[in-house]
């Protein structure tokens, strides 16, 4: 199992260029299932979560080939709709394959999905909405198994989410796009990363309407034909980097991402005393002063993500007051807190809430990423510490941040990857 060894303390200041958005990138892999030409996506970002997708996609006979940011897949070779507990455990955006599996052959067969130990996080709404559009569902040894009603095509319906849900609405729009009839979906997730499949989805000839509003319709088609589509900057990414020069009075320049996703975040480190400046494709934040305390609640977005609290949370650490962060997406987002603890921070947890009292600077020790976002708020702590500190359980990172120590080190980081299998 990696770790790494960080020496800071380092001025976070240099540029980074920004990867293909890992949330974007799964639904987009997905939906390459539904169509019958081959297709061809590019700005891919290599992962963990994507290589495993790829191999869960490869497991059903489909041809997919990944060669630098560009993956290629033809599925006309498709001999099974079969995703295994193996594989999917490993990452709950797994269950995505469902939605077009059942849409487009009337059938699947899923593991129930794992993924981060944030939270209990079920898929009922996903199997909700598909029985809604007819499909007869059952849970059996683990396993989801889906079948279409008679005729073999899921029918259009109308259906509102309960909760807000971005896996979700990302599977439902995919069956729903080659369902008989037309899906009036209430309640959709508006997140970049759900925009970015509606509109790969419309690529590949879906009719879909109210893309990026609470109300998509999604009138089914008959088939749907590949394309060749990039997927959007990672927005979390940007972030963690950009948390990194306002920890450390730094200046980072993110390059090849997207200003206009990232808002709710840019706010927020403009009132910790960051400046921000964009262009069409960068962000540049610079902080010369100790960052301000700042109050974040997550929400779904366009409210502050819940994927970069944990990072917001470790500038909180070094902030001249105390800050109040409240987390709505998840009951079990909190376990970095103990590790930022450990580093020298202030926060107590109570339920929802973390109250962080800003201290002056962080101290080097031992901690354990927890889970994946999580991970890059103690790297970028143990940078901005005095000293060594082992960062164990990088698995996490690897799932979810291309080429980590590389760009790290770009941005002045003294980072090492050692393994502990050597
Ligand atoms: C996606 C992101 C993840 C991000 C999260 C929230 C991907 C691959 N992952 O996860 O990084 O943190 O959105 O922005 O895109 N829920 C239910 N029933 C359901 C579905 C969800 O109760 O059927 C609950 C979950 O337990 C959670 C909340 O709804 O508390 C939000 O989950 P959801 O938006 O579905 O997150 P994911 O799609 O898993």
């Amino acid at each position: 199992m990696d770790q790494f060894l960080i020496t800071g303390s380092s001025r976070i200041a240099g540029e980074v260029t920004i990867s293909g958005a890992k949330n974007a990138a799964l639904p987009l892999l997905a939906a390459m299932i539904l169509a019958e030409t081959p297709t061809t996506l590019h700005n891919v970002p290599s992962l963990q979560d994507v290589r495993t997708l790829i191999r869960l996609i490869a497991g059903m006979g489909i041809d997919i080939q990944k060669q630098g940011d560009t993956v290629t897949c033809d599925t006309k070779s498709i001999d099974n709709f079969y995703a295994p507990y193996d594989l999917v455990k490993t990452m709950r955006a797994s269950i995505l394959v469902l939605g077009p599996l059942l849409a487009r052959f009337g059938e699947a067969e899923v593991s129930l999905p794992g993924g981060c130990a944030i939270g209990s996080r079920p898929v009922d709404q996903h199997l909700k909405a598909f029985e809604a559009m007819g499909a007869h569902i059952t849970v059996e040894n683990g396993y989801v198994k889906a079948q279409a009603p008679k005729g073999g095509r899921l029918i259009g319906c109308n259906f509102s989410f309960d909760m807000i849900t971005v896996g979700g609405t990302e599977n439902v729009i995919m069956a729903a796009a080659l369902a008989k009839g037309t899906t009036v979906l209430g309640n959709c997730a508006l997140e970049p990363e759900v925009v970015d499949l509606a509109n790969m989805l419309v690529a590949m000839g879906a009719k879909i309407s109210g893309i990026g509003t609470a109300t998509m319709t999604i009138e089914g088609v008959e088939r749907l034909q590949g394309c060749e589509y990039s997927v959007v900057p990672d927005r979390i990414e940007t972030g963690s980097y950009l948390a990194g020069a306002l920890m450390t009075r730094g200046d980072v320049l993110a390059k090849k991402t997207n200003a206009a996703l990232l808002y709710p975040v840019l706010e927020k480190f403009e009132a910790m005393g960051a400046t921000i400046t964009t262009g069409e494709d960068w962000i540049r934040a610079q902080m010369t002063v100790r960052p301000h305390p700042v109050d974040i609640r997550t929400q779904p977005h366009p409210g502050f993500p819940t994927d970069m609290q944990a990072q917001l949370m470790a500038i909180c650490c070094l902030a001249d007051g105390t800050s109040t962060i409240i987390e709505n997406i998840f009951e079990n987002r909190y376990m970095h807190v103990p590790e930022l603890n450990r580093l020298g921070a202030s926060i107590q947890v109570d339920g929802h809430t973390a109250v962080v009292k800003g201290v002056e600077h962080f101290t080097a020790a031992p901690v354990m990423a927890t889970d994946l976002r999580a991970s890059m708020s103690l790297v970028m702590a143990a940078s901005a510490a005095e000293g060594e500190s082992l960062i164990d359980r990088i698995y996490h990172i690897d799932r979810g941040y291309e080429d980590v120590e590389n760009k790290l080190r770009a941005l002045g980081v003294n980072i090492e990857r050692i393994n502990t299998n050597d």
